[in-house]
């Protein structure tokens, strides 16, 4: 019989790095704490603070501020000087921590993988059974998390990079088409566009009724109602307004059938039109993605993506990580012969489809 001989030094790495991942999750919770109770914010642009001054400033209990700021320090969130026993927030630490408008703002973030934790029963069952779990099931933390994950990248990338990386497009917006944003969530993306294009009009679709109600309370707020329109609709029989822009926001995978929502793209869109698919960074094979990214997003489509896919009948469950090459294949099968990758972020990458 074959003995199996332990590597020391790499069971240690490995447990090590097992642990570090643990205390990520920790961190995450301190984070959504300092987060809600003002923490941050109290400690931004102030210098170092002691426990007292924190806890007086946010309003809260000073033992358990306290308790807090030595985890954060500890984590190397917040800078500790022993000397006056005080603690630091930098700025580039406020912008990522403190700040809803910088586009690395990550608090939110942390919002899906407590919802995945909170609906780990239906994942098991998903498992065991093969049935589907629909972006409605799960708990709300999920869309708000998503939505908020994935608006800092609208806000540092879609009109600055994405939009004028397609060709024509941006003199299109500016002289005024309508656009079709569909799967759009919380309309984050739609709302970027109808803010910097003010002759276009803009109609976000989306199955997910809570989603639609916040996205037009988005819109009230960026005062954009009149231009940006949000009704419940799904992706293969939105009404057709002869599109000059049809997106797709990080939700062509999430489709039980993305060959008919591209077919549907194909017979709303205006000639000379496009389609502007975003997508999670990916490449086409596995060993491609077995990234930080990948890593991240696999994840999140073990639960999310793939399991809504399936909710909706799963013909084709493309996943988080397609690839460009299963992504053009959906399209070409609903009769567009061009697709083209315009731009790309650590995250996303963006394709231009076109007929
Ligand atoms: C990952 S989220 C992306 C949301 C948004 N585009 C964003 O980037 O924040 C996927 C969205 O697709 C929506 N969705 C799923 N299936 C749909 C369908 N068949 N028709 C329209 N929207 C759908 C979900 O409700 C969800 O809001």
């Amino acid at each position: 019989m074959e003995t199996l001989t332990i590597d020391h030094a790499k069971l240690e790495a490995f447990a090590m790095r097992t642990i570090g991942d643990v205390t990520a999750g920790y961190t995450g919770v301190m984070v959504s704490l300092g987060s809600k109770l003002g923490l941050y914010r109290a400690m931004t642009g102030a210098g170092p603070l002691s426990a007292k001054e924190v806890a007086r400033r946010a309003g809260c209990a000073e033992r358990y501020v306290q308790e807090w700021l030595n985890a954060q320090a500890a984590a190397g969130y917040l800078g500790y000087h022993a000397l006056s026993d005080t603690y630091e927030l930098s700025p580039e630490h406020a912008l990522v921590l403190a700040d809803d408008d910088s586009p690395c703002f990550i608090p939110h973030a942390w919002n899906v993988p407590a919802a995945m934790w909170f609906d780990e029963p239906k994942a098991l069952e998903s498992f065991r059974t093969g049935r589907g779990v629909a972006w409605g099931e799960h708990d709300a933390r999920m869309s708000c998390g998503v939505a908020a994950f994935y608006r800092n990248g609208y806000r540092a990338s879609l009109v600055a990079q994405w939009l004028p990386a397609l060709e024509g497009v941006v003199a299109q917006l500016e002289s005024g088409i309508p656009v079709a944003d569909v799967g759009c969530g919380h309309g984050h993306s739609t709302l970027l566009m109808a803010q910097a294009f003010p002759n276009s009009r803009f109609f976000g679709f989306d199955t997910h009724r809570p989603s639609i109600l916040e996205a037009q309370r988005n819109a009230q707020a960026a005062a954009v109602s009149q231009r940006a329109a949000f009704s419940i609709a799904r992706a293969v029989d939105y009404p057709d307004e002869r599109y000059g822009l049809v997106c797709f926001f990080d939700t062509l995978h999430d489709l039980g059938d993305p060959v008919a929502a591209a077919q549907h793209a194909a017979r709303v869109l205006a000639p000379g039109g496009t389609v502007m698919l975003v997508e999670p960074l990916a490449g086409d094979r596995t060993e491609h993605n077995l990234t930080p990214v990948g890593q991240l997003y696999y994840a999140g489509s073990t639960v999310m993506c793939c399991a809504h896919a399936i909710s909706e009948g799963g013909k084709l469950v493309l996943g988080a990580q397609a690839g460009p090459r299963r992504l053009a294949e959906v399209f070409r099968k609903a009769g567009f012969t061009q697709f083209r990758r315009a731009a790309e972020t650590p995250f996303n990458v963006v394709y231009e489809v076109r007929r």
